[in-house]
Parts: structure tokens; C-alpha cells; sequence
């Protein structure tokens, strides 16, 4: 296949950026997405070019670090797959694909695809962990899970922090990602100690970094390549406002508005 691409290039954060047309690219079918930049980025390194700067990791959708906008859509058109699980054969001879970052202020643009994604990670810093000794392993079945709270915490628990949510969302919300963490850890045995002060810190720290407030356009469920449930938000949400109830001095979030 012949095709035409449009990549945002960016130096660094500062640099104003713009779309750069890459024509006749050849591609085989069969490629990956992130192979298909691979082969760009041989060429243009052959040519003496800067190759263009994408993340990517595990390149099997698990780590979550290649998000990127294809054609107007968080990690292109099949639903719920990354960006590098997506195949060139989802395209057509012929076709122009437009490529950009993530575009969220709370995610600033470092260089070309690459934006820092940092915010997250403060936010699950912020709570989503579990405080317990640490000794000998416990043993199996010492603390008796519900098969329905497991599996709803599983579902939580498939969220690799991608970014694709705030991305896809209007206001560029990042409460299915903070959802997300929050009920993995909250509908588990283990994680009941800190529920209230961990919905408490992980919303304050969402809102401290810049992220939009949810309007239920549900188009982070539609772009996620995980497929969380927006039903996430809502427990979030319960569980935040029990939290205000029992520490009712605490000053509302942004986010109750979700
Ligand atoms: S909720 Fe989905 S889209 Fe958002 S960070 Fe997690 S996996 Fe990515
Ligand atoms: S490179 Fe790891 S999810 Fe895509």
C-alpha cells in the first residue's frame, strides 16, 4: 500500500509545532502501526532527518505507552486496541493518516507524538496503593474475596494508564483513568483501610493537576482500548461523596461534578 502521512512534528515544549506530510510511504498490510513509523523513521534517518519521536514500550497493549491520535481518534479506528496492536491492513491504498500527541493541557507535548504523562502518575501516587506489612506470604484464601468483587476489580485493574480518556474526552477529564485506579483497590478486602482517604487524595491531586471535569459525553468508555466502564466514574463518585460526609470539613472538588 501507497499511503500519505500528516505527523505533528514538535522539537520540544516550546516549539510552536506543525503537521509535516510524509507522501508514499510504503507499507505492507501486515505491519503494525508503530512498525510502519519504524520504517518512516529508518528513512528519514537515512536521509539525515530527526526520526520521529513516539513512546512505546511493550508493543503488546499492555504497558500503555503508545498513545497517539490517529486520525482524529485515540489510538486509531479499532475499538478497543492500542495503537501498537493496530495493523496497517485497517487502513486502505491511497489513504492520508493524520498523526498527533495527545492534546490535553495537563499532558504537555515534550517532542513530536511524546507528551508527559506524569500526571498520572502523581495521581496514583497520590493514593492508589495499599498500606499492610510486609512478612511471610499469607496464605491462599486467608482473606475471603467475593467472586463478583473480584471480577468488577479486574475489570478496574485493566486500565494501563494510557491516557487515550482524557485524550478522546471534550473537556479532557481524566476521571475514567482516577475511576479506575480508585475502584480497583476500593471494592478489594485490602483496600478498604484507605478507601475514603484514597478517593479523597486521588480526586484532589486529578483536580491540582489541570485535568477538565466529566460531563458524561462518554467518550473516554468509546476510545478506551481497555473498555472500562464509565459505571467506574459513577462509583467513584459515590464513594467520593461518602468520603465528604464523613470528613465534611474538607473543601468540595471540581470534580464532584462528574
Ligand atoms: S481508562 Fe482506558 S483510556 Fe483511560 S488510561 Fe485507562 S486504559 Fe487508557
Ligand atoms: S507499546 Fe505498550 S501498550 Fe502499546
Amino acid at each position: 500500500m501507497k499511503l500519505t502521512l500528516h505527523v505533528w512534528r514538535q522539537r520540544n515544549a516550546q516549539d510552536p509545532g506543525r503537521l509535516v506530510t510524509y507522501p508514499n510511504v510504503d507499507v505492507n498490510p501486515d505491519m503494525s502501526f508503530l512498525e510502519m513509523l519504524d520504517v518512516v523513521n529508518e528513512g528519514l534517518i537515512a536521509r539525515g532527518e530527526d526520526p520521529i519521536a513516539f513512546d512505546h514500550d511493550c508493543r503488546e497493549g499492555i504497558c500503555g505507552t503508545c498513545g497517539m491520535v490517529i486520525n482524529g481518534v485515540p489510538h486509531g479506528p479499532r475499538r478497543a486496541t492500542t495503537a501498537c496492536q493496530l495493523h496497517m491492513r485497517s487502513f486502505k491504498d491511497g489513504d492520508g493518516i493524520v498523526i498527533e500527541p495527545w492534546r490535553a493541557s495537563a499532558f504537555p507535548v515534550l517532542r513530536d507524538l511524546v507528551v508527559d504523562r506524569g500526571a498520572f502518575d502523581r495521581i496514583v501516587a497520590a493514593g492508589g496503593f495499599i498500606s499492610a506489612p510486609t512478612g511471610s506470604a499469607p496464605d491462599g484464601n486467608a482473606i475471603p474475596v467475593p467472586k463478583a468483587a473480584a471480577d468488577e476489580a479486574m475489570d478496574a485493574a485493566a486500565c494501563i494508564g494510557c491516557g487515550a480518556c482524557v485524550a478522546a474526552c471534550p473537556n479532557a477529564s481524566a476521571m475514567l483513568f482516577t475511576a479506575a485506579k480508585v475502584s480497583h483497590l476500593g471494592l478489594l478486602p485490602q483496600g478498604q483501610p484507605e478507601r475514603w482517604d484514597r478517593v479523597r487524595k486521588m480526586v484532589t491531586q486529578m483536580d491540582a493537576e489541570g485535568f477538565g471535569t466529566c460531563t458524561n459525553h462518554f467518550e473516554c468508555e468509546a476510545a478506551c482500548p481497555k473498555e472500562i466502564s464509565v459505571e467506574f466514574i459513577a462509583r467513584m463518585n459515590r464513594d467520593y461523596t461518602r468520603s465528604m460526609l464523613l470528613n465534611p470539613a474538607r473543601e468540595p472538588s471540581k470534580g464532584d461534578a462528574g
